[in-house]
């Protein structure tokens, strides 16, 4: 049987099999000294995350290259520690001050804010660590990019607290969730085709797939939390609008929301028009994105 005999519920259930051997292998153990910081750091990214971003990062290695790419799997766990990092932030009480995450009580309510913190920034060091054993350079640029005060995920965040106070506009809207949400997505995409060899067509082509599901998914993010129940989302429901957060719904309503994605979703495999099957899973993720509830 190969990967490709699998149902796309199976394909993704192997493969979040596989990170999650693979970052258990590269992040320290929770013996290890200190060893406050190591369980913290495991006890978020072991909590039960979807995997999206390693996966399309193999699928985007596999798609450019036609087979499977040795080295993608390491790289691909980048993301997933980037991405937890930037949760356990996100949950702190001077961000978005959220007491569940991923099903569980968040960091800072387990281990303090301070230990929270500190897991946080341990996730993204180890992060550099591993793409730096690599030792390709062009990796370590699109990762510190993509997370980074520049249209990265921290400018993102940025936007996101203090459009607060500001007036929900559409530019301001998409301006936050192209970059504290798609940035990410995108690179992971970028990332995996980068590391596959990717000519520039077709790193081109994953790049602009990977900006439609980067905004489709954090329109749907922002759905999911008006529509959804906290057991269901594993995180608290009905935030946004509490916290008075600039999110799509609020700026289109609902039903227009649904449509801009749909709309993202159509981009999106249109960007892959110049594949054939290799690109077979990453349409199928891309109406996972669109059609998920959680
Ligand atoms: C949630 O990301 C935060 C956003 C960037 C919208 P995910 O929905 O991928 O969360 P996990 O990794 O599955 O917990
Ligand atoms: C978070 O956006 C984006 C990150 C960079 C973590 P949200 O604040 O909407 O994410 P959730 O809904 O708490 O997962
Ligand atoms: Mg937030
Ligand atoms: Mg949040
Ligand atoms: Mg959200």
């Amino acid at each position: 049987m190969t990967l490709a005999d699998l149902s796309l519920k199976e394909y993704i259930a192997e493969q979040a099999k596989l990170v999650d051997a693979e970052l258990d292998r590269l992040v320290p153990g929770e013996g290890e000294e200190p060893r406050t910081i190591h369980r913290a750091m495991r006890y978020s990214l072991f909590a039960g995350g979807k995997r999206i971003r390693p996966l399309l990062c193999l699928e985007a290695a596999r798609t450019a290259a036609g087979r499977e790419v040795e080295g993608a799997l390491a790289v691909a766990c980048t993301l997933e520690m980037i991405h937890t990092y930037s949760l356990i932030h996100d949950d702190l009480p001077a961000l978005d001050n959220d007491d569940l995450r991923r099903g569980r009580p968040t960091s800072h309510k387990v281990f303090g804010e301070a230990m929270a913190i500190l897991a946080g920034d341990g996730l993204l060091t180890y992060a550099f660590d591993v793409l730096g054993q690599r030792g390709d350079a062009r990796l370590v640029l699109e990762l510190a990019r993509a997370s980074g005060t520049i249209g990265g995920m921290i400018a993102g965040q940025v936007h996101d607290i203090e459009g607060g106070g500001q007036p929900a506009t559409e530019e301001l809207l998409e301006k936050i969730h192209r970059a504290k949400t798609g940035a990410l997505l995108r690179c992971s995409l970028r990332m995996g085709a980068i590391h596959a060899g990717a000519d520039e067509a077709v790193l081109e082509a994953i790049s602009r797939y990977g900006e439609h599901i980067g905004l489709a998914f954090q329109i749907v993010d922002d759905i999911l939390d008006v529509t959804q129940t906290s057991e269901q989302l594993g995180k608290t429901a009905g935030k946004d609008a509490a916290q008075n957060k600039i999110t799509f719904p609020a700026v289109y309503g609902l039903e227009r929301s649904r449509e801009m994605a749909e709309e993202q979703r159509r981009q999106a495999h249109a960007a892959l028009s110049r594949f054939g099957a290799e690109a077979r899973r990453l349409r199928e993720l891309a109406d996972l994105i669109v059609d998920r509830t959680s």
